[in-house]
């Protein structure tokens, strides 16, 4: 058993009874066990159940995509016993009907968790701020923008403001869109080779530079989205240097591969913020190994071949191959693909990479794929003390697999990590004592 929250790191039995953690007990027999169902997790770890604090499951309104259920199937095989799903859906979640709605959907999957993400902006649009105490009445539990930056800094000022005293905090996806310009891959080499547009290394940290100085003079709580740069960590440890409330995530994706990858995935290696490159990926090790990073998030982003251009594009790229330059046309098609990738799948096994790579303890990783997206959310889990809710994953951390995005339980593909191979994954996931993912049949 792994729970930093109850600093204990050893074997021990674990009994649940109602959907509540009854007893922990070093390992031998101390619990009382008559009429339970005994799980053997021999060579495995029990963790507090993982939570993704950022998801897009694309419900209300591209079910083409991904609907609630699929994605809380997906999130349940990854390991996840709770997500965090983003505010760009179809109306967008500006309105407690549409938290409500996706509570709602969510209940009825009796499956993994769904967290209300709301937005900050009715419609996304910048201007005008959603009702922050009636989003929270109906069960969000963080506010944000996601996909797109916010622009005016006077209302992202108003917006802390108000979410301090609330008590939650706002996610922010930093962008300065006159310097990224739309562009469709991290501005150097690789986007000049394939000839497609670049998006500015400093696009992200131009922004986090001016939310954080609007954090700090507030004291309101910010979250960093999705952290790709080596400059943008320098800008939160210096801004919590001062006093900031910040905390910030990074995806699989972002600390394992680098741009490059976009010569054989194409339009499946494009996101927002882009990959980027070496230099970058070793400074988010360095910031996972020093606690600068708080959290790993997916940033699950299902998309249909279609939004992804793959009719058009697919033929230049694929497994064991690099594209060359694109002729205009197909350049032009590319930088309209949707960005993002799907996560919930690959994620725990990312993870666990850094583990085995002895770049992180597993302690560590359980910090960040629980207890600390747990704070962010202000949920009481991300803990298997006694009392607590039974939230537990199972993890194997040594069974070898292939990534098959075909047996996928997400709607979508969209991976550059198709065949990788990965070591570790959840052999079992429990929410509120009840086992909604069970990879021992798989
Ligand atoms: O790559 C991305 N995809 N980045 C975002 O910020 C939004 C997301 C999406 O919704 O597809």
């Amino acid at each position: 058993m792994i729970d930093p929250a109850s600093a204990l790191d050893g074997q021990y039995d674990l009994l649940v009874r109602d959907g509540e953690i009854a007893a922990v007990e070093r390992a031998g027999t101390q619990i009382n066990l008559h009429d339970a169902t005994i799980v053997d997790a021999s060579g495995c770890w029990i963790v507090p159940g993982l939570i993704d604090p950022h998801v897009h499951l694309r419900d209300p309104g591209f079910p083409e995509k991904e609907t609630i259920l699929t994605g809380l199937r997906a999130a349940a095989a990854g390991g996840f016993a709770t997500v965090a799903a983003m505010a760009n859906t179809s109306p967008v979640n500006d309105s407690p009907a549409i938290t409500r709605y996706m509570l709602e959907r969510a209940g009825e999957a009796h499956c993994a968790r769904l967290v209300p993400v709301s937005a900050v902006t009715q419609g996304l649009r910048g201007i005008e701020p959603v009702d922050f105490a009636a989003m929270v009445e109906a069960g969000a539990r963080l506010f944000s923008d996601d996909g797109i930056p916010i622009d005016d800094a006077a209302v992202l000022s108003r917006a802390l403001d108000v979410t301090m005293r609330l008590g939650y905090a706002v996610a922010l996806h930093e962008e300065d869109r006159a310097l990224s310009c739309g562009g469709a891959l991290n501005a150097g080499a690789v986007a000049e080779h394939l000839g497609v547009s670049g998006y500015a290394h400093s696009a992200e940290p131009q922004r986090v530079r001016r939310d954080l100085a609007i954090a700090i003079g507030s004291g309101a709580a910010v979250h960093v989205a999705h952290v790709s740069t080596a400059a943008s960590l320098e800008l939160i440890r210096a801004a919590r240097r001062r006093g900031a409330q910040v905390t910030c995530e990074v995806t699989p994706h972002h600390f394992t591969l680098d741009e490059s990858a976009a010569l054989t995935w194409g339009p499946n290696a494009k996101m927002n913020p882009p990959l980027r490159n070496r230099d970058d990926i070793d400074a988010l090790h360095a910031a996972i190994r020093d606690g600068t990073v708080d959290m790993i998030a997916t940033d699950h982003a299902p998309h249909d071949p279609k939004s992804k251009r793959m009719e058009q594009l697919g033929a230049f790229f694929g497994p064991g191959r690099q594209a060359g330059h694109l002729e205009h046309d197909a350049a032009e098609i590319f930088a309209h693909a949707a960005n993002g990738v799907v996560g919930l799948e690959t994620s725990l096994g990312l993870a666990l990479d850094l583990v085995h790579r002895s770049l992180i303890e597993p302690a560590r990783l359980v910090e960040m794929m629980s207890r600390n997206p747990a704070a962010l959310l202000r949920l009481e889990a991300g803990t298997l003390a006694v009392g607590a809710t039974a939230d537990i994953t199972v993890i194997d951390p040594n069974l070898e697999w292939t990534v098959a995005p075909e047996k996928f339980l997400s709607k979508s593909r969209n991976t550059p990590f198709a065949g990788m191979r990965l070591k570790g994954r959840a052999v079992l996931t429990i929410v509120a004592g009840e086992i909604v993912f069970d990879g021992r049949k798989a």
